[in-house]
């Protein structure tokens, strides 16, 4: 019998009699345990079992009561260490077990944490999931450098876009950076060539300034002032590594470096 299949043998004290099964999606924020919310922070508190992700850091994990059970779930650069369809059955199997299920995601569960696939296969096994928001690293990285992503003189629009589609394709950012707008890529490390290419194939200014943002509001948080035409070279010379956000647009000139020490790479 794995340590899973003894967890889910044992029901939580309040569940127990009780028929209400149920998973909470939370959002742990990107990183600085002091940006989780107070709902979030509720839920965790009550949990039998939290399963966690890769981006979910150590410091909101040492928040747990010490007899929750963490299951490790996350997909460090793509390999998983549990697959999508195994997860969602360990979250069913606990759910069904009576346990108060806790799903913790990095940022905002809603934004690029397919917590989509995860509702509707949990809806399907008539399993209630209640969610509650997180900060999204792009919230969180703007706050950090104080680069206001629709600051007036510069952006009246702001898109996320995901640089990793389910394919492996870059997603499609026509018309989405530029003049007057701020364009976000998660998970652009490994697609930093593409980007840059694909943006200046749209007409994007090779010169428009970009901020790598790498582990945003963490101790270790890094900021590199580049370009579109840059940013591969700036990646690989800088050795960007993940988790790390691109703020593409014209409010990344209102960056203040907070020592003169920090970095810029921009050869423009
Ligand atoms: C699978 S997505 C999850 C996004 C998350 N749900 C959110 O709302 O931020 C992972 C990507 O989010 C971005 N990310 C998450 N935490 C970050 C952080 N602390 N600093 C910079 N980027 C971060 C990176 O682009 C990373 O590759």
């Amino acid at each position: 019998m794995s340590s899973l299949d003894l967890l889910f043998g044992t029901q939580s004290s309040a569940a127990k009699g009780g028929d209400i099964r149920k998973v909470t999606l939370v959002g742990a924020g990107p990183g600085d345990p002091g940006l989780l919310t107070r709902k979030g922070f509720d839920a965790l508190q009550s949990a039998d079992v939290v399963f966690f992700d890769e981006l979910v850091s150590p410091e909101i994990i040492d928040l747990l009561q010490p007899q929750t059970r963490c299951i490790y779930v996350g997909k460090p650069c793509g390999s998983a260490a549990m697959s999508q369809s195994d997860i969602i059955e360990q979250l069913i199997r606990a759910a069904r077990a009576g346990l108060r299920v806790v799903r913790l995601k990095g940022g905002d569960p809603m934004v690029f944490g397919r917590s989509g696939e995860e509702i509707e296969a949990l809806r399907a096994a008539s399993i209630e999931v209640d969610v509650v928001p997180g900060i999204t690293s792009a919230s969180g990285a703007a706050s950090s450098t104080r680069i206001s992503l629709t600051h007036r003189d510069y952006a009246a629009h702001v898109s996320f876009v995901t640089a990793a589609r389910r394919e492996g394709e870059l997603a499609d950012i026509r018309g989405l950076a530029g003049k007057g707008r701020t364009l976000v890529v998660y998970m652009g490390i490994a697609r930093a060539r593409a980007l840059s290419e694909a943006l200046q194939a749209d007409g994007v200014d090779a010169a428009l300034p970009i901020a790598i943002v790498e582990n945003a509001t963490r101790p270790d948080e890094r900021v590199i002032i580049t370009t579109v035409r840059e940013l591969p070279n700036t990646v690989a010379r800088q050795n960007v590594r993940s988790p790390a956000l691109f703020i593409v647009g014209d409010v990344v000139r209102t960056y203040v470096p907070a020592d003169a020490s920090a970095a810029s790479d921009a050869r423009a």
